[in-house]
């Protein structure tokens, strides 16, 4: 190509990002947007050239009865819907693993077909999959989708699998390909590209869940120098295409360690928000590794505990004192609350109708996440009552095809009112959330940032109305109208003065099933930081701080005492570069230009990149059962020689006892000392003796590093 033309192109294409810059910018805050989860097999199929394409050919059944198999939807059908997404309110679209999947049918039990049609089988995780793009394996229907998306105001996020490639049993048995050159398999795994263990049996222990293989399917060794580059360089391409966020699949059996340095990778490219699966719920063994992970990693994570909570209350008929406790409890364990992501069911579990075919109850559920705190994330057809209750409606029964496109559904005009909401009202993404009222059936609540607030009341209830008194509230003095208009039978209240931020509402009846939304926007004030995107990185990373009040251009942030260099500046919205300061804990805060000084938000500064090291102590010190033995060391990555539980890093894994090892994300090119503690099960700390032990961290790859434990 003449070089006339290649400039002409990038003109173009440069002058095409920059039409797209202000809707595609600054997806680190995540907090106010409504997520919308496709399965992209099952939405739209916008695109019969790709229904049955020649190198995976028979795995599409245009009949749609045979649940394990492609049924048409492509990314070219959700593009076509964008304008009704975007009309429902919906602000991102998460959409099920969009790369190149097993090409082949396994068959089950019965001789039925099979297929990974919902995504979680890669075999090359630089291509897009034949049925959902493009016949030759092309990004061209995936940019197309990105394009539309951004034009709408819609970000997109992929999900993204790197615990595994496809099953090492059958069909491909694992086979991993870069851009099309063959990699390896699981069969013939010459270069240790996979672990080789038993499917997970015991859901509970550390090493199996990361070690272990996941309902038989090739389970990927992160530590392993080419499969993190080839990881990374996958995620980063999809960057490169486009994408703004990242739902991490199986969050809980990928090597955690290595993780922390994935997002650190992602983050590096450009911003970006990442949330990961961690099933299980507030009582489970794993709870504190979960929300230890969340706090540290740098990756949120999908609201797994809450979900319980709200199918139960909502679902079933519980009494909503489970949702208060754990909110209560989780809001003691999350550092980010907020960018917890909530849902009522999604592709693994029945949907909610299935579990109550109940619509107030439904839409008593959707309010309920989209005005609590957290990132609201609607299962696709949700609006449109979409269920099948086959075999209780389990997957696959919870993935019907889109069953229709209707504007006009209560769901679709509730969500629409809300996600408005959400992006009009801070106390939405930002505000703490504290119950004001409460029995089994009625639950009245409050979202609270500086003087906005948000406060709702639930009646769940199907046939009986309470009456209610002594309701407190932030909101000021004055009378209120039902954000919702009525939708869902709500009503306005009085609000007359009182002190300390609980002013007494006018008694009132909730009638059944209703419920009631009332809002308040505070006028303009100092400065009001509600978020921090990311909430790791080291010097050099752009962050972006959102909130209010910022004014339209600087003013200063600080990290400590240290100005950042700041980038971009709205009342909204700033981005700063992370100064070069001594690794460690920060305030973050802003000064308006009329030096006024916001309230700081905690960031931690790495001390450079991060790279996943395997360390392992030989010969440790013996333990009783509750008592693990940790690192910590010199750096904040290490713990800054904490011998705590939460601030150490740990617990290491013992799976040929007495070693123990752990993969932790460390500085890139540091030279690092560290050591092994024990903290036994009631919080004694054992030292090794001797001296720290000292390591140089490799610039670039993965590394490992063994001795002994010193008496
Ligand atoms: C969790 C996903 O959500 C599920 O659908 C999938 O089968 C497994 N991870 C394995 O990727
Ligand atoms: C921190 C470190 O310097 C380590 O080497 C030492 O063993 C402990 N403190 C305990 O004194």
């Amino acid at each position: 190509m003449p070089a006339k033309l290649v400039s002409k192109r990038i003109l173009v294409v440069l002058l095409f990002c920059l039409a797209l810059a202000p809707l595609t910018a600054l997806a680190a805050d995540f907090k106010s947007q409504v997520i919308y989860q496709i399965v992209t097999d099952r939405f739209f199929d916008g695109d019969t050239t790709n229904n049955n394409p020649s190198q995976s050919s028979g795995l599409y059944d245009s009949t749609k009865t045979n649940w394990h198999v492609y049924w048409g939807g492509d990314l070219a059908g959700i593009q076509q819907k964008m304008s009704y997404l975007a009309g429902m309110g919906v602000t991102a679209i998460w959409i099920s693993p969009p790369v190149d999947n097993l090409n082949v049918n396994i068959p089950d039990g019965s001789g039925n077909a099979t297929a990974a049609y919902h995504g979680y089988q890669a075999r090359d995780f630089k291509r897009i999959e034949e049925h959902f793009g493009d016949v030759n394996n092309n990004w061209t229907e995936f940019d197309n989708l990105v394009s539309a998306a951004h034009q709408n105001g819609i970000k997109v996020i992929v999900d993204f699998a790197p615990n595994h490639s496809n099953q090492d049993n059958g069909g491909e048995f694992g086979a991993l390909y870069d851009n099309g050159t063959f990699l390896g398999n699981f069969t013939n795994d010459t270069n240790g590209y996979f672990h080789h263990n038993p499917n997970i049996s015991d859901f509970t222990d550390r090493y199996q869940v990361q070690y272990y293989t996941l309902f038989d399917l090739s389970d990927i060794n992160q530590e392993n120098a080419t499969m993190d580059a080839y990881l990374k360089a996958s995620a980063q391409l999809l960057q490169q295409h486009g994408v703004d966020a990242f739902r991490i699949d199986a969050v809980k059996h990928i090597t955690w360690g290595w993780e922390y340095s994935l997002a650190n990778s992602i983050y590096n490219f450009g911003d970006s928000f990442l949330f990961g699966e961690w099933f299980g719920g507030t009582s489970d063994a794993l709870y504190h590794d979960s929300y230890k992970f969340a706090n540290k990693s740098g990756i949120s994570l999908l609201d797994f505990p809450l979900n319980t909570a709200i199918r139960d209350v909502f679902g079933s008929n519980n009494a909503f004192s489970e949702i208060d406790s754990t909110l209560t409890q989780e809001a003691s364990n999350f550092t980010w609350k907020e960018d917890l992501v909530t849902f009522i069911d999604n592709h693994d579990m029945s949907r909610f109708l299935s579990l109550n075919n109940n619509n107030n109850r439904l839409h008593a559920a959707l309010a309920f996440i989209l005005t609590s705190r957290g990132i609201p994330c609607i299962y696709y057809g949700t609006e449109q009552y979409l269920h099948n209750d086959t075999n209780g409606g389990g997957d696959p029964y919870n993935r019907p095809m889109m069953n229709g496109f209707s504007t006009s559904t209560t769901a679709y005009s509730l969500i629409n009112k809300l996600g408005t909401l959400r992006g009009s009202n801070p106390a939405a993404g930002y505000g703490a959330m504290s119950q004001r009222w409460m029995n089994s059936d009625v639950y009245i609540y409050e979202r609270k940032f500086f003087g906005s607030v948000i406060l709702v009341a639930i009646n769940k209830n199907d046939t009986t109305s309470y009456s209610i008194s002594g309701l407190n509230t932030a909101l000021p003095a004055g009378n209120y109208t039902d954000y919702l208009g009525s939708l869902l039978g709500g009503l306005g209240i009085t609000v007359n003065s009182g002190s300390g931020g609980n002013n007494p509402v006018t008694n009132f009846t909730l009638p059944a099933h209703a419920v009631s939304v009332w809002s308040f926007v505070e006028g303009a004030a100092a400065p009001e930081i509600g978020s921090i995107g990311p909430t790791v990185g080291q010097s050099g990373m752009s962050v972006t701080i959102g909130g209010r009040n910022f004014g339209n251009s600087g003013g200063s942030v600080k990290f400590g005492t240290t100005t950042a260099t700041v980038t971009s500046w709205t009342p909204t919205k700033i981005v700063a570069t992370v100064p070069s300061i001594t690794n460690g804990v920060y305030n973050a805060t802003v000064t308006n230009s009329s030096n006024q000084v916001s309230n700081s938000i905690q960031f931690t500064e790495l001390t450079a990149k991060l790279i996943p090291v395997t360390f392992t102590v030989n010969n440790a010190t013996p333990t009783n059962t509750g008592d693990y033995i940790f690192l910590t060391g010199s750096t904040v990555e290490l713990g800054n020689w904490s011998t705590t539980w939460d601030g150490a890093v740990g617990p290491m894994l013992p799976p040929n006892y007495p070693n123990w090892f752990l993969n932790a994300s460390v500085p890139a090119g540091q030279a690092i000392q560290f050591k092994f503690i024990k903290i036994a099960a009631n919080g004694a700390v054992t030292w090794e003796n001797g001296s720290n032990h000292s390591y140089t961290v490799p610039s670039s790859g993965t590394g490992f590093v063994t001795v002994n434990w010193q008496y």
